[in-house]
């Protein structure tokens, strides 16, 4: 999402059912252990907002690759005055600027499918992720057919910008299915389990060794 106008027409779009989920699941498992967090590819930083008003003590690393995105989430976060508590900044994974093992929460939402070797999500999960690190990352779920991501776009999103309905589309054309993502983490030996939650997302958590 390089792009500005569609990164405004992301930013516009009414996420707010599945940011709240991501939110929700993390602070069940998580009650105290959230200090320290990065999320990565955190686009309008809608999710990290909701993440710091529900706990007042976090600090949060939000990096997502996209200028044009990180510009949208630095005006966010000045409008909701969390700057002391959010640090927005640019970076491509794999290959961020940041030191090793520094997080007690590895987190992510809907970056997975965006990348053309997802293995680079996990391996940068257990590089910046301190031993014991809570790891939180939910995705989109592929349907079974082109057909099915239609229906899902015209049932979640009926009325948003042509722009965010057609990255709606592809980004449910290239998500992955529950199984290859168990796939995914076998191979990187990850102790991570992935559920379905919601109507279209899986979670995908555990904790670092
Ligand atoms: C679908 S958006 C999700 C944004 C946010 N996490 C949310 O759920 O609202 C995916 C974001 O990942 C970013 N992105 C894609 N590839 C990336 C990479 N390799 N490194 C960092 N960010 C990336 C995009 O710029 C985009 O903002």
């Amino acid at each position: 999402m390089a792009d500005a106008e569609q990164s405004l027409a992301y930013a516009n779009a009414d996420f707010a059912s599945s940011n709240q989920l991501f939110v929700d699941h993390l602070l069940v498992d998580n009650p105290q252990a959230l200090k320290d967090v990065i999320d990565l590819g955190c686009g309008p930083c809608d999710v990290m907002l909701r993440l710091a008003e529900a706990c007042p003590d976090i600090r949060i690393t939000a990096v997502d690759g996209s200028a044009a995105m990180i510009e949208l989430a630095a005006q966010a976060v000045r409008a909701a005055n969390h700057e002391a508590r959010i640090v927005v900044m640019q970076g491509y994974i794999p290959g961020l600027a940041l030191r090793e093992h520094d997080f007690d929460a590895i987190l992510s939402k809907d970056l997975l499918h965006h990348l053309p070797d997802p293995m680079v999500l996990w391996r940068e999960a257990r590089r910046l992720g301190r031993q014991g690190a809570a790891v939180h990352v939910m995705d989109l779920i592929r349907p079974a057919t082109q057909e099915d991501a239609r229906n899902i776009v015209e049932t979640v999103a009926p009325d948003e910008h042509p722009i965010l309905k057609e990255d709606f589309y592809n980004s449910l054309c290239a998500a992955f299915t529950i199984e290859e993502v168990e796939t995914q983490i076998r191979q990187a030996g990850l102790p991570l389990r992935v559920t379905r939650v919601g109507d279209r997302h899986m979670l995908i958590k555990g904790a670092l060794r």
